[in-house]
């Protein structure tokens, strides 16, 4: 049975105190549906590495936030939306330790392992998309 949507809430990502705000209300989200403290810190993890991500490579986007619903219970969906260049080839940019930047090149690999859905699709010339779901 596909998830329900309870309520939707959304963020921009245009510098480096908007990536507070996306931690902060991801935490505050997975707090309200009753997740755990430990997975709530995952979840805030994952949403920084992807806030931080869209911020440095994609040029700025957004975060949209979702309370999901199924009939096994609730659940935190966050997308991440820039308009930036794209990723050529996010097999290479799924793996530990591949950076074009700065980083450890652990942010998208790091963050897969901490959430229990992720998807990623990227268009060059376009922008990104990543989706994380965590259930509770
Ligand atoms: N939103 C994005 N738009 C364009 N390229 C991206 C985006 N997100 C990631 N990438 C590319 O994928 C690579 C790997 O990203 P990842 O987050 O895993 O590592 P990093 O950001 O380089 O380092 P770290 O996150 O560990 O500090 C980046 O170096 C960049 O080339
Ligand atoms: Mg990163």
């Amino acid at each position: 049975m596909a998830a329900e949507i309870l309520k939707t809430e959304s963020l921009a990502i245009r510098c480096e105190e908007d990536i507070v705000l996306v931690r902060q209300k991801t935490r505050k989200l997975a707090a309200d549906i009753g997740m755990s403290i430990v997975d709530q810190t995952k979840m805030v993890t994952a949403a920084s590495e992807l806030a931080r991500n869209a911020l440095i490579y994609g040029g700025g986007g957004e975060a949209i936030f979702e309370i999901l619903e199924n009939s096994t219970g609730q659940g935190l969906r966050i997308r991440f939306v820039d308009h930036g260049p794209g990723i050529p080839d996010i097999e290479q940019a799924m793996t530990d330790g591949f950076t074009t930047g700065n980083g450890l090149g652990l942010g998208l690999s790091g963050s897969k392992r901490l959430v229990n859905d992720f998807s990623i699709t990227s268009v060059v010339g376009e922008g990104t998309t990543v989706e994380i779901t965590r259930w509770k």
